[in-house]
């Protein structure tokens, strides 16, 4: 297919596969360093990442930024390759997050779930690099006119279109009735911004799809769309690899594309799922009481939503009933296998 390296400033990804981040959880260093000892970025999710601390329940922030130090370290203990840390933009307590993680000295910051203008302040002087996840290019519009305003540029984009999973930056009705704007065209508008700025400033902003991508020919019709990368999230989770619990894994590998659903997640943005007991259960019965809230995402009103996310979340890594986000298309993810395998159906 002749891919080219994928290039974020100084960093050279030998492949330009990015292992999209996985919370709570099933993107821990395990499956970070695999992918990017194949040459390609591997991802750990911050979100709630402390989660296995003993004292994640009653002093959830120190448990969070000892485990983002924890990860940062084991990563590179297994690898001389790329790793960057999700942070959501939405998180409690980001900024202390993000700085915990440049602090590791870690190599890119990835951002959605809301702007991450904050992140040229809390890089600054450092060589970590940023690169915001966008679902339009409006939204790539702000961005770059915000950093600019602070004297640069993101160091790369993350496209997430409506396929991907978990939390979306779409409209429920329009993915419901998939009323969308394909990920192509998304990347194709994306890198037309990102050219003019690139050509104004003397810079570099590669441009990284994501969402629903399983096949050398979904990769083939993207980079004809102008990307330059290929984030891949849910392919890599029925590895060997990944850090989730076996249950967890093949829920995956069992489910047809009925499973899949859109819920509308209790901080207020649709997300995508496979359907389990717990969800099945949450929509018919209404309301569950939230008992202890980790504050975990600044959208979420403990009084008001149907169940505690994070909780959810933790039980579905750990192999209990819970929530599982999944991108689309998940008849196509159907056997266990390895990141070698993955990377290799990918781009051969
Ligand atoms: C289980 C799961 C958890 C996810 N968690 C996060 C997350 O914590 N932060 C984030 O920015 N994106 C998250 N995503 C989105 C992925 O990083 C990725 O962009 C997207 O799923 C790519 O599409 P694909 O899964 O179809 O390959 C998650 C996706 C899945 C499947």
């Amino acid at each position: 297919m002749g891919l080219k390296e994928l290039k974020i400033g100084n960093l050279t990804a030998k492949i330009p596969i990015v292992q999209g981040a996985m919370g709570i959880g099933v993107s821990l260093s395990g499956l970070a360093a695999a992918v990017a000892d194949e040459g390609g970025i591997g991802t750990i999710s911050g979100v709630q990442i402390g989660f296995r601390e003993p004292d994640f329940a009653t002093n959830t922030v120190e448990a969070n930024l000892r485990a983002i130090g924890k990860e940062i370290k084991k990563a590179r203990k297994k690898t001389k390759g790329i790793i960057a840390i999700n942070l959501m933009a939405a998180m409690s307590n980001y900024d202390l997050y993000v700085k915990k993680a440049v602090e590791e000295k870690i190599d890119l910051v990835v951002s959605g779930a809301g702007l991450p203008l904050a992140l040229p302040k809390l890089v600054e002087g450092t060589s970590t690099k940023i690169v915001p996840i966008v679902s339009s290019a409006k939204a790539a519009k702000i961005i770059i006119k915000s950093y600019l305003k602070k004297g640069r540029l993101p160091d790369a984009f993350i496209v997430e279109g409506p396929l991907a999973g978990g939390h979306l930056g779409f409209k429920m009705d329009e993915l419901l009735e998939k009323k969308f704007m394909p990920l192509k065209d998304i990347v194709r508008e994306v890198k037309k911004l990102t050219r003019d700025a690139e050509q104004k400033h003397s810079a570099k902003i590669p441009v990284i799809a994501a969402g629903g991508i399983r096949t050398a020919e979904d990769i083939s019709e993207l980079k004809c769309a102008g990307s330059d990368g290929f984030q891949i999230a849910s392919m890599f989770v029925p590895t060997v690899e990944c850090n989730a619990h076996e249950n967890f894994k093949l829920a995956y590998i069992n489910a047809t594309e009925e499973d899949e659903i859109i819920i509308e997640s209790p901080v207020g943005m649709p997300a995508r799922a496979i359907k389990t007991d717990f969800l099945i259960n949450s929509t018919l019965q209404g309301s569950a009481e939230v008992s202890g809230c980790y504050n975990c995402l600044s959208g979420c009103n403990p009084s008001k939503a149907p169940y505690c996310i994070s909780a959810a979340l933790i039980n579905a890594v750990n192999g209990q009933d819970g929530i599982i986000f999944s991108g689309s298309k998940i008849n196509s993810i159907n056997k266990m296998s390895t990141v070698k395998e993955v990377i290799k159906s990918l781009i051969g």
